[in-house]
């Protein structure tokens, strides 16, 4: 059974939209576009075609994209003043606010199918950079501002509350401001403290290859569903519909979701940049399947350009932004959370070394979930790493979980009454097809091994829900170990 949010859109209403909406069709891609201006949208088709992006065309100056809490007042006053322009933007223009928004929602489950969602596969980095990119343009050109102005990041990794220009003043006449968010980070609360961390970033980058990191054609990355899916369900509404950030077919109507987006494109951005020092490692996938994919976007000018994967990955040169160079700043994952203003320390940032172990899943009926299963001589060589205070991770590929999951899980491995927290899996309301979408999941078994390598009983593996605490189980095709040494 496909499960249904009340007041979500779907497929079904899409194509209850064609059939009475024949006026609107007639009128070309963007009248069916403009037929998504509702309250839920309905699903047209999505734009296609336009003129072909060419590398070079682009030609302002490289800007670099810079963390909210290093813009200066007048860059605020510009951003503030962008989002507002777009707000009121006439609803016929295929610019406006509320369309842009729901652009995102016609390649997620919400309308798409699988030919066209583009979460939960490797399409999911390159579509959104792009989403991005003309996103940016659009808010520059409304400030008479394109050359210079860019996006800015919320680095949730080092400000651990969602800033305070997109929360305050709380009303509507604050352009970043939305008011289906989760009290506690509306109010200023922190992420819980394990979503989003710099350690959480340091064990993706124990992760070398993209299908693992970022997906491939047919499964999710391990990124995607933490940190991004997870920060989603935390910053959105707690139940069901999840508005605005915890329901993909919504989220794009919350302002934070793209400074939410620019820090994920970073994270990308820093995790290709550890190939410079491992080359053949931390690189983009070099399958034409990857880089012809392509999407079409209104630009600032209201044309409808086409772009491809291929033409995002070089995004300095082409798209004309740039991040920070990439540095770990406070270590502390949780209690030491900088506020804002608060200069934090800035670390180098460099790729781990990494030993891999084989090892096995074994599934029981009797077990809620699997024991992972290693030789004599592998158990004694982690539990030495994790002895030298190393990192090991616990990398799963072909993960799948129920079909009905939505929200945030954590996984924990279960010895008696010992529960350790090895990571955590989130599902953003109408993210994927679960039935036919897998993902990688990676997490950091360090704290756990004596219990999990306990000869007499091992301990299970299990996902907990974070609201309810039902334990679901967790299926992977696959696991290995990694022994992480920091240089
Ligand atoms: Cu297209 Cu953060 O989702």
């Amino acid at each position: 059974m496909k499960r249904e949010i009340p007041n979500a859109p779907h497929r079904r209403q899409f194509l209850k939209g064609i059939a009475g909406g024949a006026a609107l069709i007639s009128g070309g891609t963007w009248a069916g576009f403009k037929a998504l201006a509702q309250n839920p949208p309905s699903c047209p088709t999505p734009p296609a075609g336009g003129t072909v992006f060419k590398a070079g065309q682009d030609t302002r100056p490289i800007v670099e994209r810079l963390s909210i809490s290093k813009l200066s007042s007048s860059q605020l006053a510009e951003l503030q003043k962008a989002f507002a322009a777009l707000r009121a933007l006439p609803s016929t223009d295929p610019r406006t606010w509320i369309l842009q928004a729901d652009l995102h929602a016609l390649f997620c489950d919400q309308c798409s199918d699988d030919k066209t969602q583009i979460h939960g596969t490797w399409s999911f980095f390159p579509w959104h950079r792009a989403y991005l990119y003309f996103f940016e343009r659009i808010l520059g050109s409304l400030v008479n501002d394109l050359n210079n102005f860019r996006l800015p990041f919320w680095d949730w990794e080092n400000y651990r509350s969602m800033p305070s220009p997109y929360r305050l003043p709380a009303s509507t006449s604050n352009s970043l401001y939305d008011p289906n968010r989760y009290s506690v980070i509306a109010s200023g609360g922190n992420l819980p403290s394990s979503d989003g961390t710099t350690s959480r970033i340091k064990v993706l980058d124990g992760i070398t290859d993209f299908a693992t990191f970022g997906g491939t054609a047919t499964s999710g990355g391990a990124c995607e569903s933490n940190p991004h899916d997870l920060i989603h369900d935390d910053v959105g509404l707690q139940t069901s519909p999840w508005h605005d950030m915890g329901n993909l077919g919504y989220a794009s109507r919350d302002p934070i979701f793209f400074a939410h987006h620019a820090n994920l494109d970073k994270l990308w951005y820093n995790w290709n940049a550890l190939s410079s020092s491992h080359p053949g490692e931390y690189e983009n996938p070099t399958d034409s399947a990857f880089l012809s994919l392509r999407w079409s976007f209104y630009d600032y000018n209201k044309q409808l350009v086409s772009i491809s994967a291929a033409d995002v990955l070089n995004f300095t040169t082409n798209l004309r932004y740039s991040y920070p160079t990439p540095v770990y700043y406070n270590t502390s994952t949780s209690a030491a959370a900088p506020e804002e203003g608060v200069a934090v320390t800035e670390q180098q940032r460099t790729a781990p070394e990494i030993t891999t172990y084989s090892a096995r899943l074994v599934y029981s009926n009797s077990r809620p979930g699997p024991i992972v299963d290693v030789t004599y001589g592998v158990k004694v060589s982690l539990i030495q790493a994790a002895q030298q205070h190393k990192t090991v991770l616990m990398v799963l590929r072909g993960v799948t979980l129920p079909e009905d999951m939505v929200g945030a899980y954590d996984v924990v491995s279960v010895h008696g009454n010992s529960v350790k927290h090895l990571g955590s899996v989130a599902v953003v309301g109408h993210d994927m097809h679960m039935h036919t979408r897998k993902l990688a999941v990676v997490l950091d078994a360090t704290e756990a091994l004596e219990d999990l390598f306990d000869s007499s009983k091992p301990a299970f593996i299990t996902l907990v829900a974070r609201q309810g605490g039902a334990r679901v189980p967790l299926n992977a095709e696959d696991i290995e170990l990694r022994v992480l040494s920091s240089q």
